[in-house]
Order: structure tokens, then C-alpha cells, then sequence
């Protein structure tokens, strides 16, 4: 057995956590900080409180508000701009993965010369970062926890995915009181993007005991609290499950990295400004159907951690169940269809090239052609 598996640092797990921001800051030496947020994320009353906690702990803070959804090449210019003026020594993220992958980006460019294109791909990146706390305010994406910044190139309309040493946030403080200001309909589209990547570890090529071990209790959690979590956000355990859920999930796919749901759910975000988990979560159940054929017991597995299968039963028996029950999860979610999300019919071979190019391509365990893709891309339209 051969496997590497590693995260790039700390995780802090408890309701209230965040309150030891100031004190993890100034454990690092951090005097002046670069807090990364959205504007959403400030209006839903996040931002102001954990402000105001570090200036009162005598921090000097330094703003950046401008992320977009899909954060892009010129958030991470901007940002770095603002914090190398500004001399700041401890980066802190405030959001979902939009805010936390700027952050991420912005911070490697502090310390790394060029622009962020010039470290596309895995391993690019050589200088060590800037201290950076991650404090994630939605259950999906886990780039608190992930050697992994997600960047949309505004000229090539393509999000690169820049990952390895010095990427990642140095802790990943996760407070899961921060999760209950979110509306249903982003409870489910990023619970659903956690629930992709814990299925997409699984079956990865790049899986590992220790990767299979964080994916299926990840499974686990959120299958059994995302309905709840979207339709009582005020439930304290629903919510903390979520967020473990997610964290357990980067975990798995930190090393194990992810598949094609990912690599057709980027191009569907650039060309068709479908929201990250939206877009995975309508083509996850073509593609884990699509999977089946080559890991039945896989698929099985992901069933019998769902609730939804039982011991002793035929692997492809189990591996229909789990898909059925993940389509039913899309229905009860709400989750729109391709052609309810606006996407064109036309669209769908420059996405299926575009995602042969991805990297998690590399890591799904079925090789699929263009038309392969097309056809799946076909399914997710009219389901
Ligand atoms: N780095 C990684 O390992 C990794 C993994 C998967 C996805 N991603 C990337 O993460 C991005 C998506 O992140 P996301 O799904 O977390 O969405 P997001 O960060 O774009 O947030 C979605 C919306 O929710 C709002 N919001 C966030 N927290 C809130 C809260 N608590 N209350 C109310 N509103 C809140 C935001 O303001 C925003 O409008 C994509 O760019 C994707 O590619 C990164
Ligand atoms: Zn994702």
C-alpha cells in the first residue's frame, strides 16, 4: 500500500470558536491584519462583530470587500495590492470559498513573485505564505482546510486550480454559529458541493484509507442533516454537522482530489454563471450512474453511509439505490435542473472540451469521452 496524506494546517472546531480569533492572530506575532470578506457575507452581519473584537484587542485591520462569486483574477490583484501597501503581517478570511480562495491567491502573490497565472497547476507555488486564519461562514466548500485556491482567469475563461505547499490557510477556525445566517437555497447548493467532494474522494484514483475513512463519515453527516439544515437553519446540531461534514470532506479530497463532477461543474460556472454548487450538484447523480460500471462497491458503500442501503445486498443493486437517493436529495433540495439554471444546449460542447482539461479529470475513476460528457450534460438538463 502506498499513499500521501496531509493537510496544510490546524483545524479549530466549536460553536463560539471564533472568539479566539484576536488570540490565534496575536499567537502568530500579527500586529496589522488583511481581513478578505464579501459583501454578502458583511450584510448578513458576520464581518462587523469579528471586527470590532480584533480592534479592541488592539489589532491594526486593513479591508478588502470586492470578492465576486467565482473570485477572479482581479479580486487577487486587487487585494494584494491593498495588503503589500499596507505591510500587513496575518491574512484573515471571512466567508465561503469565494473569500477564503481570494485570500489564499492574494497571499501567495505577497510573498511569490508574478501574477496568480504564474502558479497554475500543483506545486508552483515555493515561498511560504503569510500567516492565514481561515474562518468559513458556509458548510461546502472547505477551503479552510484545503492546500487548494480555486481562481477564475478573466481573459481565458477558465477557474485554475492552484494547489500544493504554501497554499492552504495556516488555521482553519470553524465556528459553526457563523453557518446559521444562511438562506435555504445556499444551505443546499453548498451542502451539496461538501456532498460531492466526499463522493468524488471516495471513488477518486487518488483515494486512500485515511482519504476513505473523512469521505464516507463525511457522507454520513450530510446526507443525514442537509434537508434539515435548508429547512430549519436555526437548528444548532443540523448546522454543526454541515460544517463537520465539510471539513471532514476537504480532508478527503485534500489528497485524494475530486472527479468529473468538478471538472464539468467549473466550465458550467464560467460560461453559464452557475453557482459552484448548484452546478455540481445537478450533474452528480449522471455522473456517479456514469461511475457505477467501474466501482459498483464504491457507489454501494456511499449508499449504506447514506442510511439508504443495507449489508449483504448486490453492489449494483446498492449503487442504483445510492444514485436514486441522491436524484431524490436534488428533488427535495430544490436543486434546478441545467435548463431551469438557464443553460444552453449549445454550451455543452465547449464545456464537455473544456472539462477533458480539468485536473480532477485525471482523478475520476472512469475515463469519459466528449460525447460521454455531452450525454451526461444531457441527463442533467431535462431530469
Ligand atoms: N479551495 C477549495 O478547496 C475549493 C473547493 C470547492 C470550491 N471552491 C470554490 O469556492 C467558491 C464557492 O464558495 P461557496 O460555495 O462557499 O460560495 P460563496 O463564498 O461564493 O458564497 C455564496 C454566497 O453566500 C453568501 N454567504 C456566505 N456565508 C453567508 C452566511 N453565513 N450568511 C449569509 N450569506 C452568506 C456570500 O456573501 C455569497 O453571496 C467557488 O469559487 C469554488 O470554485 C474552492
Ligand atoms: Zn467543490
Amino acid at each position: 500500500m502506498e499513499f500521501a496524506f496531509g493537510l496544510p494546517g490546524q483545524s479549530i472546531f466549536g460553536t463560539g470558536s471564533s472568539k479566539k480569533l484576536s488570540e490565534i492572530i496575536t499567537s502568530f506575532g500579527g500586529k496589522t491584519v488583511f481581513c478578505v470578506y464579501d459583501k454578502g457575507v458583511k450584510k448578513a452581519g458576520i464581518v462587523d462583530g469579528l471586527l470590532k473584537m480584533m480592534k479592541a484587542d488592539g489589532l491594526k485591520v486593513i479591508e478588502y470587500d470586492g470578492v465576486v462569486p467565482n473570485p477572479t483574477d482581479t479580486n487577487v490583484e486587487e487585494a494584494a495590492n491593498i495588503a503589500r501597501k499596507a505591510d500587513v503581517d496575518v491574512v484573515v478570511a471571512i466567508g465561503g470559498g469565494s473569500a477564503m480562495d481570494c485570500a489564499k491567491a492574494m497571499n501567495i502573490i505577497l510573498t511569490n513573485p508574478g501574477s496568480i497565472q504564474d502558479y497554475e497547476g500543483l506545486g508552483m507555488v515555493k515561498n511560504p505564505a503569510k500567516p492565514l486564519i481561515a474562518v468559513p461562514t458556509t458548510a461546502g466548500t472547505a477551503s479552510e482546510v484545503t492546500g487548494f485556491t480555486i481562481i477564475t482567469d478573466t481573459k481565458r475563461l477558465k477557474k485554475m486550480v492552484i494547489g500544493g505547499q504554501h497554499v492552504g490557510a495556516t488555521v482553519a477556525l470553524l465556528d459553526p454559529e457563523l453557518t446559521m445566517s444562511l438562506p435555504a437555497s445556499i444551505t443546499a447548493s453548498t451542502g451539496m458541493d461538501a456532498l460531492t467532494h466526499a463522493i468524488e474522494a471516495y471513488v477518486s484514483k487518488g483515494a486512500s484509507v485515511p482519504s476513505d475513512i473523512n469521505a464516507l463519515k463525511a457522507i454520513s453527516l450530510i446526507s443525514r442533516s442537509i434537508v434539515e439544515a435548508t429547512e430549519n437553519g436555526k437548528n444548532a446540531d443540523a448546522r454543526s454537522n454541515m460544517l463537520l461534514g465539510s471539513m471532514l470532506a476537504g480532508y478527503a479530497f485534500n489528497s485524494a482530489v475530486l472527479g468529473l463532477v468538478h471538472s464539468i461543474a467549473h466550465p458550467l460556472s464560467v460560461h453559464c454563471g452557475l453557482a459552484h454548487g448548484d452546478a455540481n450538484a445537478a450533474v452528480l447523480p449522471y455522473v456517479m450512474e456514469f461511475n457505477t460500471k467501474v466501482v459498483p462497491e464504491k457507489t454501494y458503500d456511499i449508499g449504506i453511509a447514506m442510511g439508504i442501503c443495507k449489508a449483504g445486498m448486490k453492489a449494483e443493486e446498492g449503487a442504483k439505490l445510492a444514485v436514486e437517493a441522491v436524484k431524490k436529495l436534488l428533488k427535495q433540495l430544490r436543486i434546478k435542473t441545467l435548463q431551469e439554471a438557464g443553460v444552453k444546449r449549445e454550451q455543452f460542447e465547449r464545456i464537455a472540451e473544456d472539462a477533458l482539461n480539468e485536473i480532477s479529470t485525471l482523478f475520476t475513476p472512469r475515463e469519459a469521452s466528449k460525447n460521454e460528457i455531452v450525454d451526461i450534460l444531457n441527463l442533467a438538463y431535462r431530469s
